[in-house]
């Protein structure tokens, strides 16, 4: 089986002088060529932390302590800064980071912030750049006059898909898509996940969607992570993920999602809050606010294990001794 990600016993801390913060704790997962993902879970657990890793742009005072990320077979921690910035990033794998939109400069024109990556990276004369340029807008549903434009006059859906045709602009293999709806309203949300959806089946990109909102990520993602605390608790088939969610803090968050049709449930929110990641509970790092736990949980951590064919799950509730 080839995978196009295969991430095993990722660490990535932040040594800040309050404290070493284990933002990304032990995570490990694959991801198949072609596929999408999913990766869901509250704020601060780590989920843009993991993104950074996989570009190998892990913000000071973070790095990656010890693990693996193999993208198409090689280990891209291995590898040194140039190396990465030759073979991998933006060219294999790119991201579309959170709050990008509101990042664009807002001194030059859209064509321009978009031809510069093409230049410096990509070593394109100017004249074949603004040809690339044109045709990434149009495959994100913009007219081509929008290069000439400066980021104020565009909306804010308008600046999204901006973001997206800078993310693509080296054919890369895999988008990570980091909260890319979540200052927009619901109608721009949906035109957006479709604009990535379309990507995907056409160009078969594989888009990894980051997202602390359950409800957006069905759309697009056959593939869903669970991510509490720095680790994944749960990872398998999006239909499985709703259909059979066997986490407790996995049915939690689904409980949390409004839903438009079909049964009517009272909308629940998660009691407490997650761990200060400098001084994570021994143990489960859900159990604190976990209905279920029992007497392992605050002991002894579980590991994720394989509990049905591509079900994966972290739960003492589950565990095959
Ligand atoms: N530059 C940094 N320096 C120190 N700690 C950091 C830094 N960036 C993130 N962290 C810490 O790492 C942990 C994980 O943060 P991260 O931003 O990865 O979470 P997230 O899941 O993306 O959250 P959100 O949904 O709010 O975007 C948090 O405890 C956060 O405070
Ligand atoms: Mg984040």
């Amino acid at each position: 089986m080839s995978y196009v990600l295969e991430i095993n016993n990722l660490r990535t801390y932040f040594f800040t002088l309050r404290g070493v913060v284990r933002a990304v704790d032990g995570v490990s997962l694959k991801l198949r060529k072609g596929e999408t993902l999913g990766i869901v879970g509250e704020s601060g657990c780590g989920k843009s932390t993991l993104a950074w890793s996989m570009m190998k742009l892990v913000p000071p005072p973070g790095r990656i302590v010890s693990g693996s990320i193999k993208i198409d077979g090689i280990d891209i921690t291995r590898m040194s800064e140039s190396e990465v910035r030759r073979k991998i990033r933006w060219r294999k794998i790119s991201m579309i980071f959170q709050g990008a939109m509101n990042a664009l400069n807002p001194v030059y024109k859209v064509g321009d912030q978009i031809i510069e990556p093409l230049i410096v990276h990509g070593k394109m004369e100017k004249e074949k750049a603004l040809s690339v340029a044109a045709n990434l807008v149009k495959a994100v549903g913009l007219p081509e006059e929008i290069l000439e434009r400066y980021p104020h006059e565009l909306s804010g859906g308008q600046k999204q898909r901006i973001v997206i045709a800078m993310a693509m602009a080296m054919e890369p293999d895999i988008i990570i898509a980091d909260e890319p709806t979540t200052a927009l309203d619901v109608v721009v949300q949906a035109q957006i996940l479709n604009l990535m959806k379309k990507l995907h089946r056409e160009r078969g990109i594989s888009f990894i969607l980051i997202t602390h909102d359950l409800g957006v990520v069905t759309e697009l993602s056959e593939r869903i992570a669970v991510m509490y605390a720095g680790k994944i608790v749960e990872y398998a088939s999006a239909d499985e993920i709703f259909e059979k969610p066997l986490h407790p803090y996995t049915q939690a968050l689904i409980r949390a999602v409004p839903r438009l049709k079909g049964d009517i449930h009272r909308l629940e929110y998660i009691p407490g809050t997650p761990p200060d990641l400098r001084r994570p509970p021994p143990g489960c790092r859900f159990y604190p606010r976990c209905p279920r736990r029992f007497e392992p949980c605050d002991k002894e951590e579980p590991p994720l294990q394989e509990v049905e064919k591509d079900h994966w799950v972290a739960c003492w509730l589950h565990v095959r001794r």
